[in-house]
């Protein structure tokens, strides 16, 4: 805490772009990977783009004992390694100065004390009082522990009621199920109020899945045709091609229903399905969301007419490249019965959708990386192009894609050009990158700087992920009572049979995701 009054703002006449105060944020768990990969690159970026404000500072804290130096050292070559622009000596060496790091425990107040010092020190420095963002990015044991020593310490309620009030980000996972959700939002509510309180859920800073409301709502073309007269079925897929990695720790406690679905594609159909908010503010967009997950009705999850299918890849081809099943991974237990892999079929009881399907998948070791929502419509009457072997007529489907090759896909049906008439389905293609160009900002980026000025549009509200859990405890629970194992897929394919059969009882078939 020796560094002088000019030394310390490390970017130097930034404008407080979008209005956020001068900030302070303090990283919980900064030496882990989450940090390397995404969050400080993210800062970084904020910086090149001119975004921090003034007199920001990052406070790292973490619970092995590191120098400054060190600790600048680490984030260094994090920016080296991650950031999607290059590092910039110029630049680091300055955004470098405002970087610190704080040993600390998560559950020892006198730590926090010092933590609070370290705070007000940063206040002098700056001469007037600065906002704190404090971003929870540890294993979710210290998470109610760390809410706690905030709240006693009096962090939490600092400069209440103006817009520098302290900030809490909490990383996922919220929870295990219904009840440890709502008692982490009890802790939480018990020293913040709802509007300090950012629960992150990274997709939804994801471009693509920002602009899902763009699409909906500043076209006149698809609101009308946006429910269940039009509408045939619904399919979110999110496939990832990698497996769990170095992960296995955290993945087989967690498995894909806790780890993708509760929560990534869960939001992925609260915004497709959602009904027009009444304006873009974020209680409007939120009150929508927990409105259509309240609609949801409790699956199936047993029997012939289950709506679930959990399966786990076994040793296949991934990209041409041989990939051990889950099995075999590293660290994974051999009595593991945890899900790599999850489909299921949803039923919106409202006025929208009764009778629409909605079926969402995800999984590791899948055949490609690909996340999209295709919005499949009915077929039309076969009245007139109805002969199979002259016409090829599918449905449209309209796919937005959210990763990778951003963008949006129609299928229409075409006439073949030639003497005869036949007809083909064709593809018409919007792609972001070739309309917008292809450097766009990580999803982290928008997230942090929405959470610095305030912003609560693109986080979860409490009652949220409540209305969330609600639907998959009771599946949760019947698995964890299951002594059967997932169903086997090969690494490098789409999911075990089970999950193909689940549509075919409604004679649906899942689309090949990520082909457009
Ligand atoms: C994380 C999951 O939340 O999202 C990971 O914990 C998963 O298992 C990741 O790989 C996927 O994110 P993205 O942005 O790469 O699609």
């Amino acid at each position: 805490m020796n560094e002088t009054k000019e030394s310390h703002p490390f970017l130097e006449g930034l404008s407080s772009h979008r209005g956020a105060p001068p900030t302070a944020i303090v990283i919980f768990g900064a030496s882990g990977d989450l940090t390397a990969r995404k969050l400080m690159p993210a800062l970084y970026n904020l910086g090149v783009d001119n975004l921090l404000p003034a007199d920001f500072s990052f406070i790292g804290y973490g619970r092995r004992e590191m120098t400054n130096d060190e600790f600048r050292h680490s984030m260094k070559e994090a920016v080296e390694k991650f950031s999607r622009r290059p590092l910039d000596e110029k630049l680091w060496e300055n955004l470098s100065k405002g970087i610190r790091f704080q040993v600390g425990g998560y559950d020892d107040a006198e730590s926090f004390a010092r933590l609070g010092e370290t705070i007000e020190s940063l206040e002098e420095q700056v001469g007037g009082e600065i906002q704190t963002l404090f971003y929870i990015s540890t294993p979710p044991s210290a998470f109610a522990s760390i809410l706690n020593n905030l709240g006693m310490s009096g962090l939490a309620k600092r400069n209440i009621g103006s817009r520098r009030s302290s900030k809490v980000v909490i990383e996922k996972p919220f929870g295990r199920n219904l009840e440890s959700a709502r008692k982490l939002n009890k802790v939480i509510a018990s020293h913040f109020d709802e509007s300090q309180v950012f629960r992150i859920d990274h997709y939804l800073g994801k471009e693509t899945v920002q602009s899902l409301l763009v699409q909906r709502f500043a076209n006149s073309i698809f609101e009308p045709i946006w429910n269940r007269r039009y509408v045939e079925c619904i399919q979110i897929t999110v496939s990832e091609s990698i497996g769990v990695g170095s992960r296995a720790g955290y993945y087989d406690q967690s498995g894909a229903l806790r780890d993708m679905i509760q929560n990534h594609v869960m939001q992925l159909l609260a915004l497709t399905a959602m009904e027009p908010p009444v304006s873009l503010d974020p209680e409007s967009i939120r009150d929508e969301k927990v409105k259509v997950l309240k609609a949801i009705q409790p699956l199936r999850v047993d029997g012939e007419e289950s709506e679930v299918v959990r399966g786990r890849y076994v040793e296949g081809l991934v990209e041409g490249e041989k990939a051990v099943g889950y099995l075999e991974e590293e660290s994974v237990p051999p009595a593991s019965t945890t899900e790599t892999f999850v489909a299921l079929r949803l039923s919106i009881n409202n006025w929208r959708w009764k009778g629409v399907p909605f079926y969402l998948r995800s999984g590791k070791r899948m055949a490609r990386r690909a996340s999209e929502i295709a919005i499949q419509f009915k077929l039309p009457p076969g009245i007139l192009f109805s002969e199979k072997e002259k016409f090829d007529v599918g449905p449209n489907v309209m796919v937005l894609r959210i990763q990778p090759d951003e963008g949006l896909t129609l299928t229409l049906n075409s006439k073949v050009p030639g003497l005869e008439t036949r007809t083909q389905p064709v593809k018409m293609n919007f792609g972001y990158a070739t309309t917008f160009g292809s450097n766009t900002p990580e999803a982290y980026e928008r997230l942090i700087l929405d959470a610095m000025v305030g912003d609560g549009t693109l986080f979860i509200r409490g009652d949220e992920t409540e209305a969330s859990w609600k639907l998959f405890t009771p599946l949760l629970d019947y698995w964890a009572e299951d002594s059967n194992h997932p169903k086997s897929y090969l690494a490098g394919s789409w999911g075990p049979v089970e999950a193909d059969a689940l549509l075919h009882r409604e004679n649906h078939e899942w689309r090949v995701a990520g082909s457009g």
